[in-house]
């Protein structure tokens, strides 16, 4: 029989004390499309899904709820079931709301909600015309607590793989597919985003989004440079928030049949496998801002 597998993360739900000014982020800077306004809550979408951001009004900002698709190959009653013999409560929502009719809500051990969905209705609104326009949603980094807990139950309940890890349990690498990663599990007795990476098209895209965001009053905190652990070369800046956000471009390609990174010519060694990393930055450049505690 099949197991409880994810293959993708396609939404994050932030919670917004200035919900306003997080809307014209995404739309006007990010160029996320609106494709829903219901009960005060937006949904925007990076061009396919119903929506890939969520932004919720809100006393204090957080981010607690992450929405992923699974692979279809269990039905949502089949995968609440695999859930309960393990001992994860979960309940099934239907019309609970817009885009997803049907999902599974459950409780990671950090205590971040996550809504497990087979199926997301497909608005094709189109990608934006302006603003960032990133690829896709690649990546969350959060710091949880009770975090070797939650890095065996996304590995053992939902089907993910573990790749690198920066310092000995400090920064875990999990990937649902073939990007070197989709979560970043940051060790910590509190739970909160670190940052929320988007993927671009190349090195061009970065160098006129950071030109973009500088045009915004957005500076480049960290970057560009390519980090250790998944050789992506990264930029980082702050949404109106001040959450921590990410564009980046070559990503390692992970091949789970093999357990390596598909070689490229800027990896240390041949062929690269899952391992411990110490530094964050493979040009050995640093910043003023310090990644390991933003
Ligand atoms: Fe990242």
């Amino acid at each position: 029989m099949s197991t409880v597998k994810i293959f993708r993360l396609v939404y994050l739900d932030f919670f917004a004390k200035n919900s306003q000014t997080m809307v014209e982020y995404y739309t006007n800077t990010m160029g996320y499309r609106i494709t829903e306004e219901k009960d005060g809550v937006t949904y925007l979408s990076n061009g396919f899904d119903h929506h890939n951001i969520v932004i919720t009004p809100a006393e204090e900002k957080a981010v607690r709820r992450y929405g992923y698709q699974l692979d279809g190959k269990l039905t949502l009653e089949e995968v609440q079931e695999q859930l309960h013999s393990k001992g994860i409560a979960s309940s099934l929502k239907i019309d609970a709301k817009p885009g997803v009719s049907r999902l599974v809500e459950l409780q990671d051990p950090a205590g971040n909600v996550i809504e497990l969905f087979t199926e997301m209705e497909q608005s094709a609104v189109g990608f934006g015309s302006s603003g960032i326009v990133p690829l896709k949603l690649g990546h969350v980094a959060f710091y949880a607590k009770n975090f070797q807990e939650t890095i065996e139950f996304y590995r053992d309940a939902l089907g993910f793989s573990f790749t690198d890890q920066i310092g000995v349990g400090f920064a875990n690498f999990l990937t649902c597919n073939t990007d070197h990663h989709v979560l970043n599990v940051v060790a910590s007795d509190e739970t909160r985003l670190h940052h929320i990476a988007f993927q671009l098209k190349d090195a061009s895209h970065q160098y006129v989004s950071s030109d973009l965001l500088a045009r915004q009053g957005r500076p480049t905190l960290w970057g560009p440079s390519r980090h250790t652990a998944g050789h992506n070369i990264a930029t980082y800046h702050h949404d109106p928030e001040e959450n921590v956000v990410e564009l980046y471009i070559d990503m390692d390609v992970f091949i789970p049949e093999l357990g390596i990174f598909e070689p490229r010519p800027w990896h240390e060694v041949l062929p690269l496998k899952p391992k411990i990393w110490e530094a964050l930055s493979a040009w050995g450049t640093e910043f003023e801002l310090d990644l390991a505690k933003v």
